[in-house]
């Protein structure tokens, strides 16, 4: 999967995302992380990507032309690689706008996502960006969270590692995403490793066991019951959807 990220600050979203196990599956080909600096396509011979706002207002808004330019640009490389035409590449191509106002990301959306050939995340900084070129390029607004950040690189590093994981290959043990937190909708069970006692605290005799379906069962039944009490949202639409299954 190729991951375009349309950034004012590219070297802080690869020193993010080169590193650990993003960083080995992008060495392994199985993910590709490119940035664009959007500066690099200003037409602005001072190099300046950012003006007043119409209207007044605090603050300075990203110019449309520097990041549509930026955009063009990764359309052109999809376009080469996939054999179509820009426009066709245009009509394929998912790009996400990081911010506040977008819907609340979650793990269902890094599924969807990560089902994608190519991904363009388009960073925003000071107020935000021109409209004009959200509405002509955007296909999806996302947000991490009901707060507000500076800018958009970390958002879209939540977002590149959350769906990079999701790809085949990138961990080694798919079997972690079938049973971690959010995958059946709850959270995951409380874990265990050596020593069997630590602190005076025996790890759960039945995890010793050796009897799988005895271990399946606790952790079902550990994972249900932390949600219910952690996080009583997600186990509300646990049970709902059980019960839609049910009928
Ligand atoms: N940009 C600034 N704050 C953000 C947030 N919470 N989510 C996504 N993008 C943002």
């Amino acid at each position: 999967m190729y991951f375009y990220i349309l950034t004012l600050f590219p070297e802080m979203v690869m020193q993010g995302l080169d590193t650990s196990i993003l960083g080995r599956a992008a060495k392994r080909g199985h993910i590709v992380i490119e940035t664009v600096n959007i500066r690099d396509h200003t037409l602005d011979k001072h190099g300046k990507v950012d003006d007043y706002t119409y209207g007044g207002g605090a603050g300075m808004l990203m110019q449309a032309q520097p990041v549509y330019d930026a955009y063009t640009a990764v359309l052109h490389q999809i376009a080469a690689r996939r054999q179509m035409t820009e426009s066709e590449a245009a009509q394929e191509t998912r790009v996400v706008y990081v911010t506040p106002q977008g819907r609340t990301f979650r793990q269902d959306m890094a599924q969807e996502f990560a089902g994608e050939e190519d991904l363009i995340l388009l960073c925003g900084h000071y107020e935000g960006i021109d409209e004009r070129v959200l509405e002509e390029i955007v296909t999806d607004y996302v947000s991490i969270g009901d707060y507000v950040l500076t800018g958009g690189e970390l958002p879209a590093m939540v977002l590149v590692d959350a769906i990079a994981r999701l790809v085949p290959g990138v961990l080694h043990n798919a079997d972690s995403t079938v049973t971690e937190t959010f995958h059946d909708g709850l959270l995951e069970y409380p874990q265990y490793s050596r020593p069997e006692v630590w602190h005076g605290r025996r790890v759960p005799e039945i995890l010793l066991s050796g009897d799988h379906a005895k271990v399946d069962a606790w952790r079902h039944e550990q994972s249900v019951e932390r949600t219910k009490r952690l996080r009583p949202d997600l186990y509300e639409t646990y049970l709902a959807d059980r019960e839609r299954a049910q009928r």
